[in-house]
């Protein structure tokens, strides 16, 4: 006999229930996100009542010894797109959930379609979509000239249809596009809401655990940048990919931020054309494509972004405020950061910048949250203010501390070769990275292939050096 639904209230942003409405997340604290949901007592969906649901593999029950697992190696699959490789850890794990994040329109259907197309080569791919209709998905098929390999497309919202469809099929590859419009019939509340999305990544992610079939699920994200509903979502899979960029930019960033199967803050560049993302396999050169030369207030920082290294241009502009307060804005940069490196200019470097707006800019829209990124960003601010031009063929890398000192940072190696790929003839850094050796001579600088390497030790020194 089954029983009445019970009625619970569940939290949108962090997924706590409440047996009443409140205006207030007890948990997380969040205002207004309670929304009701029904659920079956003992139903299947309601946890650990059911356990059986969450083996993920037929041989389930009993605990196995570590060393009589076989390892198993699986091939990567690729993609057929270089740089979507690249920040999978080198192409698809077979049997892997990913979820895929961003923006409206920002390229997720048209990154996946385009997957779909070259990984249906190799065998029937299902893509089904709860957002665009079989026409439209065809007619933005041709634009990217998706060839005659076995696409299967479905417009489907409903969890268990889809999950018919991948039982029929039997596909290498399922695209689910959006996970906040799937809903099952096991949940009375909205698509979208934390108790369906959910119920629908977990479903999700029993079908490739179990079927050995890797499935991307594509997620919106919300005003504040979080993936849409539940940070829970996030646990479940085994990689989350971001798309960044900015809307009046045709370039386009994907960043892995959690990866199972590979190294995190990974990136692939992209850049949208008329006829589909194309990769971009040196970021560098379309990131300094722009950059003005003689102009004060732009420096070259050399940042590590996973195993990649990019060089990117910082432009600061300084000028005396007509208002009470100066303001200080940040793109691309964090702003707290930016006060930060601010008062050690004043501080340390004797800059005075009371009663002047900053503004800080990173060029082509990138975003760049390494410490290493310090000076470059102090070297612009620096720059502008005593309006003196930073060679155009001198980069820099390092971060900054509170008193003054330039620390040693990471993969240094990495920096200067691609700032001497990039024809940089001169790299300012930590002196903590300039080899030990050349140090033990007493050396301060070094020369590596055709680029000189300064080491420095304070704000000072580098200003020194960057400046003149
Ligand atoms: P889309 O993949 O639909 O974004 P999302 O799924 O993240 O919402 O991307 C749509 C945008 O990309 C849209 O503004 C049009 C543009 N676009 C191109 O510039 N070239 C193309 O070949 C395609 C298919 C889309
Ligand atoms: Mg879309």
């Amino acid at each position: 006999m089954s029983k009445a639904p019970k009625i619970v209230f569940v939290c949108q942003e962090c997924g706590s229930q409440s047996p009443k409405w409140l205006g207030r997340c007890g948990d997380c604290g969040a205002w207004n996100s309670l929304v009701e949901e029904r659920v079956q007592p003992n139903d299947a969906a309601s946890g650990a009542a059911a356990g059986h649901r969450y083996a993920l593999t037929g041989a389930a029950g009993a605990a196995r010894l570590y060393s009589d697992i076989a390892l198993e190696q699986h091939p990567r699959l690729t993609t057929g797109i270089d740089e979507f490789d690249r920040v999978l850890g080198g192409g698809i794990v077979p049997g892997s959930l990913v979820l895929l994040g961003g923006e409206p329109g920002i390229g997720k259907s048209t990154l996946l379609l385009q997957a779909a197309a070259n990984m249906a080569r190799g065998g029937p791919v299902l893509y089904s979509s709860g957002e665009e209709s079989e026409h439209q998905i065809k007619s933005r098929g041709e634009r990217l000239s998706v060839g005659g390999a076995p696409l299967y497309l479905l417009a489907e919202t409903c969890l268990e249809r889809i999950l018919e469809e991948i039982a029929r099929i039997r596909p290498a590859l399922v695209i689910v596009d959006s996970v906040q419009t799937i809903f099952s019939t096991k949940f009375q509340s909205a698509p979208g809401s934390i108790g369906q999305v959910r119920e629908a990544a977990t479903q999700l992610l029993f079908t490739a655990k179990g079927q050995n079939i890797p499935t991307f699920l594509v997620g919106h994200v919300t005003k504040d940048g979080s993936l849409a509903g539940p940070k829970a979502l996030e646990h479940v899979v085994d990689t989350v990919l971001y798309f960044e960029g900015e809307r009046h930019h045709s370039h386009r960033v994907v960043r892995a931020v959690k990866n199972r199967f590979g190294a995190v803050s990974e990136l692939g560049v992209f850049e949208m054309t008329s006829s589909g993302l194309r990769p971009v396999p040196n970021p560098s050169k379309m990131f300094l494509a722009e950059r003005p030369t003689g102009a004060p207030g732009s420096a070259v920082l050399c940042s590590v972004e996973g195993s990649r290294p990019i060089l990117v241009e910082v432009q600061a502009l300084v000028s005396s405020s007509t208002y009470g307060t100066a303001r200080r804005m940040a793109s691309g940069i964090d702003s707290q950061r930016l006060s930060l490196l601010l008062a050690v200019l004043e501080k340390r470097a004797g800059l005075n910048l009371i009663g002047d707006d900053v503004f800080v800019n990173v060029a082509g829209g990138m975003t760049v949250d390494e410490p290493a990124s310090d000076l470059g960003v102090l070297a612009a601010i620096a720059s502008s203010v005593r309006n003196r031009v930073i060679p155009a063929t001198t980069a820099m890398f390092g971060e900054v501390g509170l008193a003054g000192e330039v620390r040693g940072i990471t993969q240094s190696s990495l920096r200067v070769r691609e700032a001497s790929q990039m024809g940089f003839r001169r790299c300012i850094m930590p002196e903590a990275n300039i080899e030990p050796d050349a140090r033990l001579k007493g050396l301060r600088s070094r020369v590596e292939g055709d680029c000189e390497l300064v080491g420095v030790r304070t704000v000072g020194e580098a200003l020194e050096a960057a400046l003149g």
